[in-house]
């Protein structure tokens, strides 16, 4: 008879070494960058899974700002030594579960189709689970982390959007590239953080040509950025600079208003 008793609760600080200690075993830079993104972004809304007590799995998914109830995944892993026995799938859908009851609306995930020396391709697993759970590749970027090494993001529908949507309200705010940064977990991809204001110059292509020189200068391999797709003043500006258009992520902000991916590769 099999009596292994398995539970699942919200993480605890105490358990950082041990989920650390898990990461590391599938991937050490994985573990660097959970770590960091635990320290700076919380905890909460991170759940462990227990076998007989002994920790074996992490998963959670934090709400993105700004939208109506839609939540990123984050770091999910299971103790190598617990793999393929349907672990994962049971953390997974648990937490599918409790975002739910938490109202929300839509999923993100995203995975890197990253093979390591040994010829693995890492993530696979995770990838065909999550496809099996129903989530959809929505947005794809080659060279994202680095060369060969893509991005794909794959989005969940927890409520479809109704047939009849109301007309959604165009935008044109006065965008402010505020700075440049290195996009993380990327060999050598930026990005601008932004802003809106409502008054001073329209944003134009000399804009975005201002923030290309920048990239520029801290030699990136690509400048990555995102709008609401209801802007409708940022297309034509970030077309003239040479940017082109890589996809989008349907009902990223609300039913209706998705979020759309530019890049302008400079090698
Ligand atoms: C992804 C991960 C969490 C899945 O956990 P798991 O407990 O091994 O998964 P399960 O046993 O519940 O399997 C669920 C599904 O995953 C897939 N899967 C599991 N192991 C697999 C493998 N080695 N190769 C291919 N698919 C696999 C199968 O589709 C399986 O579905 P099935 O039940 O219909 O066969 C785990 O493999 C892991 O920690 N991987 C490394 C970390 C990682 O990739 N995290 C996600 C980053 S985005």
């Amino acid at each position: 008879m099999n009596s292994e008793s398995i539970s699942i609760r919200q993480m605890l600080d105490e358990d950082l070494d041990k989920i650390l200690k898990i990461i590391t075993a599938h991937d050490e830079d994985d573990a660097e960058e959970a770590q960091r993104d635990y320290q700076e972004g919380g905890i909460s809304g991170q759940y462990v899974m227990l076998l007989d007590n002994q920790l074996i799995g992490v998963s959670g998914a934090k709400r993105v700002e700004a939208c109506d109830n839609t939540f990123k995944l984050s770091w999910t892993y299971i103790d190598k030594k617990h793999c393929n026995q349907g672990y994962g799938r049971q953390l997974l859908q648990y937490l599918v579960d409790e975002i739910i009851s938490c109202n929300g609306r839509k999923i993100f995930v995203y995975v890197s189709d990253y093979i390591d020396e040994d010829g693995i391709a890492l993530y696979a697993a995770a990838l065909k689970l999550y496809q099996s759970l129903g989530f959809e590749t929505e947005l794809k970027i080659a060279d994202y982390y680095d060369r060969g090494e893509s991005l794909s993001v794959l989005g969940l529908v927890l409520k479809p959007a109704p047939s009849e949507l109301p007309s959604v309200i165009s935008e044109s705010p006065k965008i402010v590239f505020k700075q440049l940064y290195p996009v993380a977990e990327t060999e050598n991809s930026y990005s601008f953080s932004w802003d809106t204001k409502f008054l001073g110059k329209s944003f134009s292509a000399s804009d975005v040509k201002i923030g290309v020189d920048a990239a520029h200068d801290v030699e990136a391999s690509m400048v990555l950025i995102s709008f609401p797709s209801n802007f409708d003043n940022v297309t034509m500006p970030l077309f003239e600079a040479g940017f082109s258009l890589l996809g989008q992520l349907k009902d990223y902000y609300e039913d209706g208003i998705h979020e759309d991916h530019y890049s302008f590769r400079l090698y």
